[in-house]
């Protein structure tokens, strides 16, 4: 099940949906053809178990469970660098908090910028709505509900939409808030095709995904390449939010071989707002993940 499908617009994103409709139709073959015809990074491929495709946020998982991140996960409770850490980045999540910024915001309120969210950390209340939904004035791949973020990701998304633009990038917004029953939807739709162990590699359960809150959203290119596939990290929307997102308070949340740590393999595409200051914190540091940043614990897997 996609769920970008219900709220796309229509007109917009078709190479994407087509690119799904293939996903559902080949299954595994599309993922082994495209990192032979090198379209999927070796960094992708590295995190998973030679012979198995790629599940992704936006399409249906194509793969067996073998490569979840359970499995893989390098230690149990504490959050791991998955590589060699950075120059003063501590390799355990009690070091990291010991060099970890000044808790300026809430770690557990739905409503902070820094609210971690992860199979360890559920969204408390469950139902959480974001009191301050809007639209965002960028170049949308979707409609309603998707199409929203809480103010303050909206306002940053605007600025870092039209930076982008001014470099000659386009960004779509592809998948911005996820109710409860939507996120149910979702997860349900994964799972129900692919079985829980592979939906819980690429799809968050209810209750416990960052779209909920609305400081996160997915983007696209406005063309479809790689929509929601690993080589959309060779995209010049996703090359140039790599490397540009944190100075507008973006961090990728689920990067990559980073899935022993975050639960996810990697998510080019999915940006969550943590503002400037903490991102330009994390950049300069090197500091891949939101767990080791604030020094909490590894969540491969839910309890
Ligand atoms: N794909 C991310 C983990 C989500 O479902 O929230
Ligand atoms: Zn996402």
């Amino acid at each position: 099940m996609c769920h970008h499908c219900a709220g796309a617009v229509p007109g917009q994103e078709t190479p994407s949906r087509r690119t799904f409709g293939r996903l559902l139709a080949v299954g595994t073959a599309l993922a082994v053809l495209a990192a032979v015809s090198g379209c999927s990074p070796a960094s992708d491929v590295a995190q998973r178990p030679s012979g198995t495709a790629v599940p992704t946020e936006g399409s249906s998982p194509s793969a067996s469970a073998s490569g979840s991140p359970t499995t893989t996960a390098t230690s149990a409770g504490t959050a791991s660098p998955a590589t060699t850490p950075p120059p003063g980045v501590a390799p355990s999540a009690s070091a990291a908090a010991t060099s970890g910024p000044a808790r300026k915001h809430s770690l557990t309120d739905p409503a902070s910028p820094w609210v971690v969210v992860n199979k360890h950390r559920p969204l408390s209340p469950a139902t959480f709505v974001p009191p301050d939904l809007v639209q965002p004035a960028v170049r949308l791949a979707v409609s309603g509900e998707a199409a929203q973020l809480n103010s303050t990701t909206a306002a940053a998304a605007e600025r870092m939409f039209a930076a982008a633009a001014a470099d000659g990038v386009v960004l779509t917004l592809a998948s911005g808030y996820r109710s409860y029953a939507t996120q149910r939807a979702t997860y349900n739709g994964y799972a129900n095709s692919r079985g829980r162990a592979e939906a819980d590699t690429a799809s968050a359960r209810p209750g416990y995904s960052e779209h909920q809150t609305g400081w996160s959203f997915d983007i696209g290119d406005g063309g479809g390449a790689c929509s929601f596939q690993p080589c959309f990290a060779e995209q010049p929307a996703a090359v140039w939010a790599k490397a540009n997102a944190h100075r507008f308070g973006f961090v990728v949340r689920y990067p990559w071989m980073a899935h022993p740590v975050t639960g996810y393999f990697y998510e080019p595409w999915h940006l969550r707002y943590i503002g400037a200051e903490a991102a330009g914190d994390m950049h300069k540091r090197g500091i891949a993940t939101l767990e080791e940043y604030f020094g909490l614990e590894a969540a491969p897997a839910y309890r």
